[in-house]
C-alpha cells in the first residue's frame, strides 16, 4: 500500500480511474497516439537522460508514447500507483518506476531532470503555477516540458488563478451545453450579478447558490449545476457591463497561461499549439453507440468530442480525427 502524498493538495481532481478511460481518446486513439509521440519525439534529449512524467494518473501516456520512454512516473493517488505498477508488470516494464509524489515537492534535485513529460494534468490542480514552478525547478538548463492537453480544459486552476487576483469566477456555458468559458467578475461585478441571483432563486436559495459558485473548491464540480450555470450564463449574457468579462474558450485559455508561466518562469516556449492526425479504421472495430449509423468522422480533442459525416471515405470505413495541445518550452 502507498499512502497518499497529496495532503496538500486534496482539493485536485481528477484521480477517479473511470473518469481518465475517455470515450474520445479511446476511440481516436491510433490517431492521437500520432500526435503525441511525434512532438515527444522532437525534444527527447540524447541517452543518458532522466525523464520523469508528472500525474501520470493510470499510464495513459504509455498509450500514446511507442516506442515506450523508460522514466520516473510521478503520481499522488494511490489508487492509480497501484493500478499503473499492474499494467507496467503486465506489459514487461518495471513498476517500480511509478513512484508516490506530490507535484508540488516533486523528489528530485534542482537542475536534474532533462525532460519532464504531463499530460492532462495542471489545470485539474488548484495550483498550477506551484506546479509549474516545480517543473522548471527541477529541468536542467535546456531542459523540455512537454505537456499535452486532449480534452477541453478544466476550471480548476484556471478559476483559482482568478481567484487569487481577485476575480469571481462564474461558469459559462457553451451552446452545446459544455462549461467553455468563465466570466471573471471584479467584486463589484459579482454584487451586480448576485442580486440578479437572488432575485431569480430569492434570498436563502439564492445566497446558497452564490456560496457554492464562488467557493473554488467546487468548480469542477460546476457540472453538476448545469441548470444554474445555464441562468448564470443568461444573466452573464444579458448584461451588457458583464458580458467583456468573459474569458476565451478554456483551452485557449490553458494555452495562453502555460505561455505566461514559461515566460515568468524564465523558459523559451518552443511550442504551444493544437496539432491534429487523422486515422481510418473499420466501421466494425467501432463498437460504439456515439457514432450513428448515417455518420462516418470521429473527432475528439480540446474542442470537445463529436462525430459527424463527409464524402469521399470508401463505405465501411470511419475517419477518426484526434486534437491535442502540445506545449513545449526549454528552460
Ligand atoms: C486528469 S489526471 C491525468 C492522468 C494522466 N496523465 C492521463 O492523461 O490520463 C491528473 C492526474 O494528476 C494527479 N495529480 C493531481 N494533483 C496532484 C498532486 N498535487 N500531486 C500528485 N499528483 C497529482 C492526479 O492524481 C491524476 O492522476
Amino acid at each position: 500500500m502507498v499512502d497518499s502524498v497529496v495532503h496538500k493538495t486534496s482539493m485536485d481532481v481528477w484521480t477517479d480511474p473511470e473518469r481518465l478511460d475517455f470515450e474520445g481518446r479511446r476511440l481516436c486513439q491510433v490517431a492521437l497516439s500520432q500526435v503525441v509521440s511525434n512532438f515527444t519525439y522532437q525534444y527527447l534529449p540524447e541517452e543518458p537522460r532522466t525523464v520523469i512524467e508528472i500525474g501520470s494518473g493510470t499510464g495513459a501516456l504509455d498509450e500514446h508514447l511507442h516506442p515506450y520512454i523508460p522514466r520516473t512516473y510521478l503520481e499522488g493517488s494511490p489508487e492509480l500507483v497501484t493500478i499503473h505498477r499492474a499494467r507496467l508488470e503486465k506489459t514487461g516494464h518495471d513498476p517500480e518506476q511509478v513512484k508516490a509524489a506530490s507535484l508540488y515537492e516533486l523528489p528530485f534535485a534542482g537542475n536534474s531532470v532533462d525532460m519532464v513529460l504531463g499530460m492532462l494534468v495542471l489545470d485539474a490542480m488548484f495550483d498550477m503555477e506551484g506546479a509549474f514552478g516545480e517543473v522548471v525547478r527541477v529541468l536542467r538548463p535546456d531542459g523540455v516540458f512537454v505537456y499535452f492537453h486532449d480534452v477541453r480544459a478544466s476550471t480548476n486552476a484556471i478559476a483559482h488563478l482568478a481567484q487569487e487576483d481577485g476575480y469571481i469566477p462564474v461558469p459559462v456555458l457553451s451552446e452545446e451545453g459544455k462549461i467553455t468559458h468563465l466570466a471573471t467578475l471584479s467584486p463589484k461585478e459579482y454584487k451586480r450579478f448576485e442580486r440578479k441571483i437572488i432575485k431569480r432563486w430569492g434570498k436563502t436559495e439564492g445566497r446558497r447558490i452564490s456560496e457554492i459558485l464562488s467557493a473554488a473548491e467546487y468548480v469542477d464540480n460546476w457540472n453538476e449545476y448545469l441548470e444554474h450555470v445555464q441562468e448564470f450564463t443568461n444573466i452573464v449574457l444579458g448584461e451588457m457591463k458583464l458580458v467583456g468579462s468573459v474569458t476565451p474558450h478554456l483551452s485557449d485559455l490553458l494555452s495562453s497561461i502555460l505561455s505566461m508561466l514559461a515566460e515568468v518562469n524564465g523558459m523559451t516556449v518552443l511550442k504551444n499549439e493544437v496539432v491534429t492526425a487523422t486515422h481510418e479504421v473499420d466501421r466494425q472495430n467501432v463498437n460504439d453507440p456515439q457514432l450513428d449509423a448515417e455518420d462516418n468522422v470521429i473527432e475528439h480533442g480540446p474542442y470537445g468530442l463529436g462525430s459527424g459525416k463527409v464524402e469521399g471515405l470508401l463505405p465501411g470505413r470511419v475517419l477518426t480525427i484526434a486534437n491535442a495541445l502540445c506545449f513545449a518550452a526549454k528552460k
